[in-house]
């Protein structure tokens, strides 16, 4: 298989993830926080190293600032749920996942409202746009570091000094960035970034987290125990225990951190470095093909390596189904991103989505290109 479905989860993982989780599960697989034995304390203190590398990937000084979650969604819901409250307004995009969306839908019952800004044809928001809409009762802004959909990437820097200029809470989404861009969280003022495991950062699935910025107060959306406190009924209130009730995901979390440990290994330049060139041999490979319409924008600038494109008078999901059957693994239809595709005129059909990862070759582009134009005839 040619799997070019990284956006959804990346494949494969290096080699020391999978180690790490069969030596977990083989060795030490006790409850991290539970136990006073040496194996709960070797689970613990592989939680707390995979809980300092995601630090030092996003430059977040107390590891504890960091909450482990299942996946981006997860965190966004803690995020969004936990700081917005009724009669606050909210800014976001029309380039968000349901994750965000569906959440904010739901606070209107809780008279939330929300601004949602529109995009040019590359993909990128208005910052003039962006401050205009800015009211007393603007309490977060939510952006999405990368489109899942079209790859476009967001300015989170000067959008950072928007909101912190203001005193709005900056919420990132780099469920697509995470580890393929470098993130820092100081220097773009993120309150609070959701990301997942089990893409950019190489773990598996089941595995996410969310930095909190030291002084921003959550509401929590569930309790229980935290193996801290035991004593007390009420919830923890110092973190990351406030967010962590229940048993962690700890094969998840160690394979995660040896994930990380590669990233940082590989060095992150390195990795966009490549992504960006296998994407910029697409687009330019793609760009020969006149029956094939790419949306978003068509150079390896300001994008990671995601692309979405339909072939004219075609399905998206029939043309994935075509791929597939020549081994090609894409995502097609809506991505779970509903309000883009009005912008991409999309709406009736969707789009087939490639999306490259660090270990896909220029090799395995030439054979989509090839299945394209068999396809096509
Ligand atoms: N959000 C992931 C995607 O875009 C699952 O495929």
């Amino acid at each position: 298989m040619i799997y070019l479905d990284n956006a959804a989860t990346t494949f494969p993982k290096p080699d020391k993830v999978y180690e790490e989780m069969f030596d977990y599960m083989k060795t030490y697989a006790a409850n991290p926080g539970r136990g006073a034995h040496d194996m709960s304390i070797i689970a613990s203190t592989k939680v707390l190293e995979t809980r300092q590398l995601i630090g030092n990937l996003f430059n977040i000084e107390d590891p504890f600032n960091i909450i482990f979650t299942s996946n981006t969604t997860d965190s966004l819901n803690i995020a969004i749920k936990g700081i917005l409250k009724k009669g606050d307004h909210v800014i976001t995009t029309v380039l968000e996942h349901n994750s965000v969306l569906r959440p904010l839908n739901k606070l209107k019952s809780n008279e939330v409202t929300t601004t949602f800004l529109g995009m040019d044809e590359n993909g990128n928001i208005s910052l003039s746009m962006l401050k205009r809409s800015i009211r007393k009762k603007t309490k977060a802004i939510i952006i999405n570091h990368a489109s899942n959909v079209i790859g476009t990437i967001q300015d989170i820097e000067k959008i950072g000094e928007i909101a912190k200029a203001k005193g709005i809470i900056f919420i990132v989404d780099a469920a697509q960035s995470a580890g393929v861009i470098d993130i820092d969280v100081k220097r773009c003022h993120i309150d609070l970034l959701a990301f997942p495991g089990h893409k950019g950062l190489l773990g598996p699935q089941g595995t996410g987290g969310l930095f909190i910025a030291p002084g921003i107060k959550l509401e929590t959306l569930k309790e229980g125990g935290t193996g801290s406190n035991s004593h007390s009924l009420d919830q923890p209130d110092f973190l990351p225990d406030r967010f962590e009730s229940g048993t962690l995901n700890t094969p998840g979390i160690v394979g995660l951190g040896q994930g990380i440990s590669y990233i940082l290994d590989e060095g992150i330049e390195n990795i966009r470095k490549k992504e960006e060139a296998l994407t910029d041999t697409l687009l330019s490979e793609i760009a020969k093909l006149p029956f094939i319409k790419v949306y978003g924008n068509k150079s390896k600038v300001n994008r990671c390596a995601v692309i979405s494109f339909n072939i004219e008078n075609m399905d998206s999901s029939l043309l994935g189904y075509e791929l597939n059957k020549r081994g090609i693994a894409v995502r097609t239809g809506y991505h779970c991103a509903p309000l883009i595709h009005k912008a991409l005129g999309t709406t009736n059909f969707g789009t087939v989505r490639v999306s490259l990862g660090y270990f896909n070759t220029f090799l395995e582009i030439e054979l989509l290109i090839k299945a394209l134009k068999e396809i096509y005839i």
